[in-house]
């Protein structure tokens, strides 16, 4: 890569405080930002997100940003913050109302978004599953059924034929773990459950959709004269053991909840090769105590990491460190997600640019990294915790969906125009 070495003097000279002035990227680095349909768009009645909502009497998505309606305002205010991709997903439960059904003019929306997009020279990421479900789906057991993956891939069928020549650039699914964790074991969303052995069942299947769908896309794209690069989205953390309590069996849970949580589902997909290359999204760091041999979450109020707005360990380097760890898969990376939410504009700048001193140091030091997306693009519906915390690049004004850029956000304009980051 022609800039590591410019990278890694730059870094190098970190010794002599006086020299270091930037940081630079690759050229052909990409800058970005991620959101999701179901935090972003509004009334999407017919997911399953949406029914828990009213079934648990938790804080209703709505009317989210009205992404839906100003996607093209949102695109444009992405361009003047000199971002070069947006990540979002297409919303199934609202392509699809019923097992059969696919409504054209909820894939004309779509097609008028990547359009949009792509008339802005803005490169599309497509995922295609982020956390919710058509209701239909969910009624009939969603991802517990081996046999409802059949559904799933016939969805992804339809969309990645539909699209194949706009988007070169597909995410089956985001983040499988959390998804199944929230869902099946802590029970905190949709469907509600918990229960170890049905999210062992949900994994497996989401896991075997994933290579199925993979497969599909391949096949699709060999028959046209596009590239396509497909992969899933990880969510990776830092854990370290609890200092305070049983050490010793915490470090045990530290590293089992490592290996399980952070890189098992790569390790199988890349022994399948099953991924074009990797997409991960990093935001804190986790202390873990002994709990069982997998550890429950440690909060003490001793650790001396900040903490933002939703009270998670802010722990750069655990960026770093985790990046460095996925040389080994030989395989370009993308920071699919990175951000925080905070109750000062200046921690988003403090949380942005530390981040991205790690991501620099991760490249200096050999790791194939394409690109970096902040979440979020716009303020949205943090899932459970509603409409509190503020990832936004954007801030949205839920009663009048006004927008406006947020101060921290012209540093990254400027980093992503410059290609560099100034110390
Ligand atoms: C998810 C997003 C979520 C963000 C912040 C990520 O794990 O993909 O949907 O909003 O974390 O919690």
């Amino acid at each position: 890569m022609q800039n590591r070495a410019s990278i890694k003097n730059s870094i190098d000279s970190s010794a002599k405080p006086e020299a270091l002035r930037e940081i630079n990227f690759p050229p052909s680095f990409l800058w970005g930002a991620a959101i999701s349909s179901y935090q972003t768009e509004g009334a999407n009645y017919n997911s399953d997100w949406c029914a828990f909502e009213k079934e648990k009497k938790i804080q209703e998505a709505a009317l989210a940003a009205n992404h839906y309606k100003l996607f093209l305002q949102d695109f444009k205010l992405a361009k003047e913050l000199n971002l070069g991709a947006v990540r979002l997903s297409f919303e199934w439960a609202r392509i699809s109302p019923n097992p059969d059904v696919y409504l054209e003019e909820e894939i004309g929306h779509y097609k008028e978004v990547i359009q949009t997009l792509k008339a802005l020279g803005l490169k599309p990421f497509v995922t295609l599953h982020h956390f919710t479900n058509p209701v239909w789906f969910s009624e009939s057991c969603g991802f517990e059924s081996s046999k409802n993956i059949d559904f799933f891939l016939k969805y992804l069928k339809k969309i990645v034929e539909e699209f194949k020549d706009d988007i070169n650039n597909w995410l089956i699914f985001n983040e499988p773990l959390v998804y199944v964790y929230n869902g099946y074991i802590c029970g905190r969303w949709p469907p509600g459950v918990k229960s170890i052995g049905t999210a062992r069942k949900v994994l497996r299947n989401i896991t075997s959709a994933y290579i199925d769908g993979y497969k599909e896309i391949k096949s699709i794209y060999r028959e046209s004269d596009t590239d396509s690069y497909v992969s899933l989205v990880n969510h990776i953390r830092k854990f370290s053991p609890c200092p305070n309590f049983n050490f010793g069996q915490n470090s045990v849970s530290s590293y089992i909840k490592d290996k399980l949580s952070n890189f098992d589902i790569i390790n199988y997909l890349t022994k399948k090769s099953c991924l074009d290359y990797l997409a991960l999204n990093y935001y804190c760091k986790e202390y873990v105590k002994f709990k069982g041999l997998v550890g429950a979450e440690c909060v003490h109020q001793f650790h001396k990491e900040r903490k933002n707005y939703l009270g998670w360990y802010i722990y750069p380097k655990g960026l770093y460190e985790l990046l460095k760890r996925l040389k080994k898969y030989n395989l370009p990376v993308y920071v699919m997600e990175n951000g925080t939410a905070e109750a000062e504009d200046y921690l988003y700048k403090e949380y942005l640019v530390s981040h991205l001193k790690c991501v620099a140091e991760a490249i200096s030091e050999g790791v194939d990294i394409k690109g970096y997306f902040w979440w979020s693009l716009i303020d949205n519906f943090e899932w459970d915790y509603g409409f509190g915390p503020k990832f936004g690049l954007i801030d949205i004004n839920y009663n009048t969906f006004e927008r406006r850029i947020k101060p921290f956000a012209y540093t990254y304009a400027k980093i992503c125009k410059e290609n560099k980051i100034e110390l």
